[in-house]
């Protein structure tokens, strides 16, 4: 059923366009997410990435062109894709006032799910932060309140989840405990689009990555067809001296110095 709309990709864009006044930000782009992978649209400051993201997530018209998810017209049917979709945004969504459980229990009341605090407490744990759950999410860690931002965005259970720059912001060691859980909700067959500027964390991540420069996507494929864009790198032998972040990830994590403190 080739074209029945379970068989249609997670996310399909097609020449789409967007400006603000003079200023023309998308100039047609084109990309496919097929569902269940991890999809990452990379580019520069400025380069439009939470605008088609916005657009995508029925925030934004697009100027041309069309976007759909499951088959669903962005546009012409947003109450359909708003049921088939979650957006983390740039800057949290999470109330620091309220408690890690209270935010995802508030979540669960505005999208009229039955037993929230049963979904709370099943988000709290997957997302290891039961402990954590009855503390205000203003005492919580960079990392933890991302993580129950993420959280709170799969209230529901969307199949489809956009996550603008996800790390942004993170120390090592908690940008490592989000990819874990991104690479978790991809898993349970969840469907992932996240924009990021880090291309390590695109390397990481993805199992298709795509570039946005200059209002288009220049290039789409997965790591190893991007790196086969250039020449093989040149073999030398030469020591491999450890990376600040390797330095700080071992320090961190090293068992002898946790049981010490
Ligand atoms: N509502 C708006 N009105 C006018 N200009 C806008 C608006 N939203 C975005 N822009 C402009 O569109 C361009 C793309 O912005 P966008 O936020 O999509 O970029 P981005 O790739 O997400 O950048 P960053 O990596 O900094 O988050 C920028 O030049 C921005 O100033
Ligand atoms: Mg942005």
């Amino acid at each position: 059923m080739p074209s029945s709309a379970a068989a249609r990709p997670a996310i399909r864009v097609r020449g789409l366009e967007k400006s603000f006044g003079n200023l023309s930000v998308l100039r047609g782009v084109d990309l496919e997410v097929p569902r269940g992978t991890i999809f990452a649209l990379l580019g520069s400051n400025g380069a439009g990435k939470t605008t088609l993201v916005r657009i995508l997530a029925t925030l934004l018209p697009s100027g041309a062109g069309t976007a759909e998810i499951h088959g669903h017209d962005v546009a012409a049917d947003p109450a359909h894709v708003r049921e088939l979709i979650s957006l983390t945004g740039q800057f949290a969504a999470v109330d620091e006032v309220l408690t890690g459980r209270e935010n995802l229990i508030l979540v669960a009341q505005l999208r009229r799910l039955p037993t929230p605090g049963v979904i709370a407490d099943t988000l709290l744990e997957r997302f290891a932060l039961s402990d954590a759950g009855s503390r205000r999410a203003g005492t919580y860690s960079g990392g933890m309140r991302r993580r129950l931002d993420i959280a709170m965005s799969l209230v529901g259970d969307p199949p489809v989840i956009f996550l603008d720059e996800p790390t942004t912001g993170l120390d090592p060691q908690s940008r490592i405990e989000v990819w874990s859980t991104i690479t978790s909700m991809a898993e349970s067959g969840t469907t992932v689009l996240l924009t990021t500027q880090t291309l390590d964390e695109a390397e990481h991540l993805a199992d298709r990555i795509a570039i946005l420069h200059d209002g288009t996507i220049i290039q789409e494929g997965t790591l190893a067809e991007l790196q086969r864009l250039l020449p093989a790198a040149k073999v030398e032998y030469v020591e491999k001296q450890p990376s600040l972040e390797d330095v700080f990830l071992a320090l961190v994590e090293d068992p002898a110095r946790k049981a010490a403190s």
